[in-house]
């Protein structure tokens, strides 16, 4: 990452062309143009609507309109094969910013042939050419005499000064009143703006003040934007209704280690201090890793990325190193957040079909949680436990291993509670006791199916399902533990030396 100073060096270093990638182009505009000024070179920004314009007179046709033609002194110089002819043809040093030309060199010859002209003339003529596009393949024909620039993210300390400037702004145009925030809201705040370019971060700004203040209940809003903003790609998915706890029936354990380390991990934001790193769900299907996974990221009020291993494969065949490089890179900008791996064997298990991808995908995995610092806290699940990697359950990879085991008696009322309120059927204490002793062996997810079993053969009349309904439904079911049963004891007695207890 780089900034103005930065763009300063390397016009003195003398590059004949930069290349900067970046959406920001105003940014880039009033960088490059101050630092023309600074140095006394002529500055000139070319783009194919306004064709060539000296930079001062474009920045203020952007902020006041057009000026009229006649004014300009290049008017007319639209065509990308005239303009590259005009600073080939001139004498003169300076700066020529070339804005979103990138279509313009597309099966060009020419073009590119006038660019390296240019650039092979840059010891006897200082022009120096910027392309400012979004994207910008450089053509190999003069690759060598290129540089490429990137745009810094604001800083901590500019984050704070745009909202400071931003409210002043608010209050000016609101005849006076000020924002109310107070000093925690406004960290916070500013915390998640972090990871945004300067456009953006004005933009989700001016939206949280607007009704006068900053509080902490701006920042789902922001982040579902940042989120979306970011992740152009789309391999990491915003979860947006997620349960809380009171929606899951035991898990005391895991719910108390959450509670307790909640402070520490609050307080250790953005600090470069031990936080809790993360923590793996093991157990059989249905036992509700996934519900206890999204209720650890609302029980710490954080919000929750799923890494979503399937598209992290399919997305774009061979890249998925990088896929997932870049899914980590989003995560550490929306931190603090819970990073949320579903069934994570099926995505670095061993496979010896994928030539080595899901090796390497473990490999980088494990090198980032070992060396991050950012808070993401990561959740992960897993159902097979011969197919999770052993590098994966070594100690100190994740702060603790939790064994979901099949719910007893007491969780079995509890889940029955949980859901027949979920949909209108009265659960009360004697049917709860009654529904529980005859589902023994029974999971989370087959409890619920239960109820909406008995709902649908009830065609959806509730206060027709009675708990003879949902016994004539148990009764039906096999629970898949008795089908694994096998599978089940060697899980428990593999649990029982390395977890602890998630109920
Ligand atoms: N302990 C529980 N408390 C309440 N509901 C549960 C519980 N366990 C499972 N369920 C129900 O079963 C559904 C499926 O569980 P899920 O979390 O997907 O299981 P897993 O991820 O372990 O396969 C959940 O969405 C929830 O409705
Ligand atoms: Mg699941």
């Amino acid at each position: 990452m780089i900034d103005s100073h930065d763009l300063g060096l390397l016009l003195a270093s003398k590059i004949p062309v930069i290349v900067i990638e970046s959406y920001e182009e105003r940014l880039v505009l009033d960088m490059v143009s101050g630092l023309a000024h600074k140095k006394r070179l002529p500055c000139f920004v070319w783009t194919v609507t306004e064709g060539l314009t000296d930079s001062n007179l474009h920045q203020l046709e952007m902020q006041n309109g057009p000026v009229s033609d006649n004014v300009r002194d290049n008017q007319g110089f639209r065509d990308p094969n005239k303009i590259l002819y005009d600073i080939k043809k001139s004498s003169r040093p300076g700066i020529h910013l070339l804005c979103d030309f990138h279509p313009y060199l597309e099966n060009e010859p020419g073009r590119v042939r006038l660019i390296k002209d240019i650039a092979l003339r840059y010891r006897y003529i200082r022009q120096t050419i910027i392309f400012v596009s979004h994207e910008f393949p450089v053509p190999p024909e003069f690759k060598h005499l290129t540089a490429r620039l990137e745009i810094a993210l604001p800083t901590r300390d500019q984050l704070v000064n745009m909202v400071k400037d931003e409210s002043l702004q608010w209050a000016r145009e609101n005849s006076g009143t000020k924002i109310k925030t107070n000093p925690e809201s406004f960290n916070y705040f500013v915390k998640n703006l972090q990871g945004l370019t300067f456009t953006e971060a004005k933009r989700l700004i001016r939206r949280a003040i607007d009704d006068g203040s900053i509080t902490k209940s701006d920042v789902p809003d922001l982040n579902k934007t940042k989120f979306q903003l970011m992740n152009q790609e789309g391999v990491l998915a915003y979860e947006y209704d997620i349960p809380s706890f009171h929606d899951v029936g035991g898990l005391h354990n895991l719910k108390q280690w959450l509670e307790k380390r909640s402070v520490v991990f609050h307080s250790a934001v953005g600090l470069d201090i031990d936080h809790p790193k993360g923590i793996l769900l093991i157990g059989v299907q249905g036992s509700g890793k996934s519900l206890a996974a999204k209720a650890v990221a609302s029980q710490w009020g954080l919000p929750l990325l799923r890494l979503d291993f399937g598209t992290l494969y399919n997305k774009y065949f061979g890249e998925t190193e990088k896929n997932l490089r870049e899914s980590l890179k989003l995560a550490e900008a929306m931190a603090p957040c819970v990073l949320w791996m579903d069934e994570i064997e099926k995505g670095i298990g061993p496979d010896d079909s994928d030539q080595g991808v899901s090796k390497r995908l473990l490999a980088s995995l494990l090198t980032w949680m070992a060396e991050r610092t950012s808070s993401v806290f990561i959740v992960a699940t897993a159902n097979d436990i011969r197919k999770l990697p052993p590098e994966l359950i070594r100690k100190g990879r994740v702060d603790e291993i939790f064994f979901i085991d099949l719910p007893d008696h007491e969780t079995r009322q509890k889940i029955f509670s949980i859901h027949m309120k979920k949909r209108g059927i009265d659960p009360n204490s004697q049917n709860l006791r009654l529904l529980a002793e005859n589902t023994e062996g029974f999971s989370g997810a087959e409890i619920e199916q239960s109820i909406v079993s008995a709902l649908y053969s009830n065609e959806g009349n509730r206060e027709g399902v009675t708990p003879a309904r949902i016994l004539l439904e148990i009764k039906n079911t096999v629970p898949l533990s008795e089908l694994m049963d096998d599978e089940i004891q060697q899980l428990r007695s593999w649990a029982a030396t390395r977890t602890v207890s998630a109920h």
